[in-house]
């Protein structure tokens, strides 16, 4: 039965959806029906499709009391939309429908697993929330809250774990048919966790082991964890509040974390090896990943970040989009990511130009545009070496986005400062970057509103959203000295129709 509440979120978005033009709108990034969109929810794969749910408030761009709305697709490129799923209806759901996962059931059913948050007056007096995880179960369109929801509620916790701060289970089935869960919790030192459960049969949860702790190390509280094997070694991604920044590595507030060690379930658990940011760029939170019926790791993300939703265009209609789904690899000990392969199903017309010269700042025929995937490889020439070499993207006579990368210092930096956004927030990142034979290679995506980069074949990643008038179409090149490069560029065509 669709509730008061969820029929309420249907109307106004089948209301008012239709009136944003699709030209306000990426082309292949994901955006909400209407008003605020934050994390990605219960990424995965349901009868052959890809679904796509999201936090979601459709009444206003702010973040409000939490739905999660609800796309599917065929390649992960091009998003359909479907009504809201879930709403706030509920007495232990009443104060959000908070983050979560969806798995396929064996009955050929849908799973989404939720944290449901209730708001209470402590017995001091302040408001604070009790967060439970909770079950829904549908088709694919309509889903019911499970009659013995929360399935999983204080109790269940481990000694000191915080019912406060316990959030965002990521749910799969693993190899022997068991229904697991990854979910964030704050333990007794005030920093986060990952505990690992199990869905039993009448699908009450049981607590199995810590998987990791921060230990006041990665920031605080864990958000939105996710778990998986991948090319032989075991990765844990976590999207923890209040970091404090290191170096260039991680950046100071809301950061990701994607640490890669081994994994003996019944033995000693998940031994962390080594730890990284997964995106270095402006805007990355909360990812989700899922598994490819062709056995591919891809991720998608919220390309946004918590300290700067604050500033966004006047008068927007949709605030928060995904990022594109990246395909994921774990090659000598780190985790790389390139856009899936999907995407080149709409590239339209090759230009390409090799070996050119660059001195001083320059353009190349047939390479503009906003929404296009470019390729663009630097190397050193004559004895003039480059201290230093710029792209400008989005660029008109007022705006420009900057990509410049430093073979000094071994940096790149994403610049955003001139991309239509008249707010005084964090506008640049630089992060470390390693060139391979003294060559540097960054994959650019450009859709409308957004600019992702891919470092090297996607050893790195850095995603930034931007704001610039759509006719900022130009792209130059600048190099301080004297390098080469090679420019491979397609436009991304898409029949809007839809
Ligand atoms: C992460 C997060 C989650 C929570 C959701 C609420 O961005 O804070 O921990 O479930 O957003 O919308």
């Amino acid at each position: 039965m669709t509730s008061e509440l969820l029929q309420k979120a249907r109307d106004f978005e089948a209301q008012y959806g239709p009136h944003i033009p699709n030209s306000e709108r990426p082309a292949f990034h994901a955006t909400p029906t209407i008003g605020w969109m934050n994390d990605p929810n219960g990424f995965s794969v349901y009868k052959g499709e890809y679904h796509l749910f999201y936090q979601y408030h459709p009444y206003s761009v702010e973040w409000g009391p939490m739905h999660w709305g609800h796309l599917k697709s065929k390649d992960l490129i091009r998003w359909e939309r479907l009504p809201a799923a879930l709403a706030p209806d509920e007495e232990y759901d009443a104060s959000g429908c908070f983050s979560g996962g969806a798995v396929e059931l064996e009955d050929g059913r849908q799973l989404l697993l939720y944290t449901g948050v209730q708001r209470n007056h402590s017995p001091e007096g302040y408001l604070q929330d009790i967060q439970t995880q909770c079950v829904a179960i549908g088709d694919g369109v309509n889903y019911e809250k499970w009659p013995a929801n929360p399935v999983l509620e204080g109790k269940d916790l481990p000694e000191g774990g915080s019912i406060v701060d316990f959030r965002d289970p990521k749910v799969w089935k693993d190899l022997d048919g068991n229904y697991c869960a990854v979910i964030g919790n704050r333990t007794e030192d005030g920093s986060g966790a990952v505990l690992l459960y199990q869905l039993t049969e009448g699908l009450k949860g049981k607590f199995v082991r810590i998987l990791d702790r921060s230990y006041n190390q990665y920031g605080k509280m864990w958000e939105c964890p996710d778990f998986f094997h991948l090319d032989g070694r075991q990765v844990l991604l976590t999207s923890p509040q209040d970091m404090t920044p290191v170096g260039l590595e991680f950046h100071a507030g809301n950061g990701t974390v994607c640490l890669i060690g081994d994994y003996d379930p019944q033995g000693t658990g998940f031994t962390r090896q080594s730890a990284q940011a997964i995106d270095y760029g402006l805007d990355f939170y909360a990812p989700q990943t899922l598994e490819t019926p062709d056995g591919r790791r891809v991720m998608i993300g919220w390309m946004q970040n918590w300290d700067t939703v604050n500033a966004k265009p006047y008068h927007c209609r949709w605030f928060g989009q995904t990022t594109l789904p990246r395909e994921l690899s774990v090659r000598n000990g780190r985790l790389f990511q390139n856009p899936v392969r999907e995407l080149e199903a709409y590239r339209g017309q090759r230009v390409v130009h090799q070996n050119i010269p660059v001195c001083g700042e320059i353009n190349l025929p047939g390479v503009q545009g906003r929404m296009l995937d470019m390729t663009v490889k630097v190397r050193p020439t004559g004895p003039n070496l480059y201290r230093w070499f710029r792209i400008r993207v989005a660029k008109d006579g007022e705006h420009e986005t900057i990509i410049r990368y430093r073979p000094d210092q071994g940096t790149l930096k994403l610049d955003r400062i001139r991309s239509g956004l008249p707010h005084d927030i964090v506008h640049t990142r630089s992060f470390l970057v390693r060139p391979r034979d003294g060559e540097i290679e960054l994959r650019v995506i450009l859709d409308r509103f957004s600019v992702e980069v891919f470092v090297n074949d996607g050893e790195q990643a850095a995603s930034a959203v931007i704001y610039t008038p759509q006719e900022a179409a130009a792209i130059t090149f600048e190099a301080g000295g004297s390098a080469l490069m090679d420019v491979e560029k397609y436009d991304l065509i898409f029949n809007e129709e839809m």
